[in-house]
């Protein structure tokens, strides 16, 4: 094999895995050398799989065909009457698309519409590598941290003149990773005037939708402009089953969704040709809102809450300016006030930033510059749901101290959560050393 050739497909040029899996691994990497680290760098619900689910996944094992590549029919049926009755609109079955995972239901609604991108800052990790690989454009729309990063319309407009795609695709997310912040009602319908006047269409990435614990319910754009918002969402983030891989994709009840929908179908079939039979067999109890499923999801976002805070407010009072957090469990923290500080350190990046928290102090973050955030700026996404969570028996020992009444004040003590508090000592030192 001539090694000199480059044969690889120039999209891949400076493309690496995704960061968050690669910190993760870092992590487990300390972790077999016997080393204490604090995951804060992996978004991943710790909670154990709800019983009604386990067993309707055992009692699934013998589904063993191909099922249709848009998705099982009975399951397809159950996500719409779920997304009607949960965002107070209706959906029909036809409007549905089962996928392996929303992250390749995002990859393909990217792939069939070629259109070029529009994301806030901050955005998740994977929608603008998504877009680099299909040499679609990406524009990040600039935001302010003073601003809790909020979607900044006027900015978003100057992006959309300069763009002469036809096809506009803006990227919202809500709960947002990494900032945990929820768009109000007031700033949805905002977007969706400015939308429908420019004809640009929205990917509503509502993954985090069941995870709003600060007091501002979840609401969809797909109420003030259906025509025009794709709705995405899984079972990965409120179940904690995001290792099963089911994701959905609720397309606009129009002639063009239609057509678009039908040109994913023609995706799925030509790649994955439809997720794992038992999952989607399994995945129907989860869409039909039985009570004690919907009360697990409620107990298990309100502990997310509890943590968040937690970690939040000690952040706050060691002078770390934080999101408001309201949704999901993550805190975006930054560091600017602290540059010069940071500078004596040698970290002038966020990523710089990041590696040293890792090195000199175990704790695992990803840089705000994965997130579209300049790199300059010295954010950084924290995660909160591994910490004390991190094997079966932590989280489901979490989850019985909080079902059996504890507050807040007492869940939050250094014998129930020694690694939060651990990791927020080593906090308080590094602030010590660049103060
Ligand atoms: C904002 C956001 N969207 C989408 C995904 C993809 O989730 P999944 O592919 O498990 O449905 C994630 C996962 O981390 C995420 O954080």
């Amino acid at each position: 094999m001539d090694t000199n050739n480059n044969f690889f497909n120039p999209a891949f040029d400076g493309l690496v895995p995704s960061s968050t899996l690669f910190i993760n691994e870092a992590v487990n990497q300390l972790w077999q050398q016997g080393e204490q680290a604090f995951h804060m760098g992996f978004g991943e619900s710790r909670f154990d799989v709800h019983p009604r689910l386990q067993k309707s996944l055992s009692d699934s094992a013998n589904k063993k065909s191909y099922l249709p590549a848009r998705g099982l029919p009975a399951l397809i049926d159950s996500v719409a009457s779920y997304y009607t009755s949960k965002l107070g609109r209706p959906f029909s079955s036809s409007q549905v698309l089962i996928g392996p995972g929303s992250k390749s239901l995002i990859y393909g609604l990217q792939m069939v519409m070629g259109a070029d991108l529009f994301l806030p800052t901050p955005s998740w990790v994977s929608y603008a590598p998504q877009a680099h690989l299909l040499g679609n454009k990406v524009s990040y729309i600039p935001s302010k941290v003073e601003d809790n990063y909020k979607l900044d319309l006027k900015a978003l407009d100057t992006l959309i003149n300069a763009s002469d795609n036809p096809c506009k695709l803006l990227v919202i997310n809500s709960p947002n990773n990494p900032s945990g912040e929820v768009m109000s009602d007031e700033s949805l319908q905002q977007l969706a005037t400015y939308c429908r006047a420019k004809n640009i269409w929205v990917l509503s990435d509502e993954i985090y939708s069941q995870v709003c614990h600060g007091g501002i319910e979840h609401r969809s754009i797909s109420r003030y402009y259906p025509e025009g918002t794709f709705v995405f969402g899984g079972l990965s983030k409120h179940l904690s089953i995001g290792g099963w891989r089911l994701g959905v994709a609720l397309f606009p009840d129009s002639e063009l969704g239609k057509q678009l929908l039908q040109k994913m179908v023609v995706f799925a079939s030509e790649t994955w040709s439809g997720v794992s039979a038992p999952i989607q067999y399994a995945a129907i109890a989860a869409y039909q809102e039985h009570d004690d499923i919907e009360q697990y999801v409620v107990d298990c976002c309100a502990i997310h809450g509890v943590r968040t805070r937690y970690i939040r407010d000690a952040l706050l009072g060691m002078g770390v300016r934080c999101s408001s957090a309201q949704g999901g469990f993550y805190i975006a923290a930054n560091f600017d006030q602290y540059r010069s500080g940071l500078s004596h350190l040698g970290i002038s990046t966020s990523a710089d930033l990041a590696r040293h928290l890792l090195a000199e102090y175990h704790i695992a973050t990803l840089p705000g510059s994965d997130f579209g955030i300049p790199e300059k700026t010295q954010t950084l996404r924290l995660s909160t749901s591994y910490l004390d969570m991190e094997t079966e028996f932590d989280s489901q020992r979490i989850f019985d101290l909080y079902n059996r009444g504890l507050g807040s004040k007492t869940l939050m003590t250094i014998d129930k959560h020694p690694a939060t508090h651990g990791a927020l000592a080593a906090f308080a030192k590094f602030m010590n050393s660049i103060n």
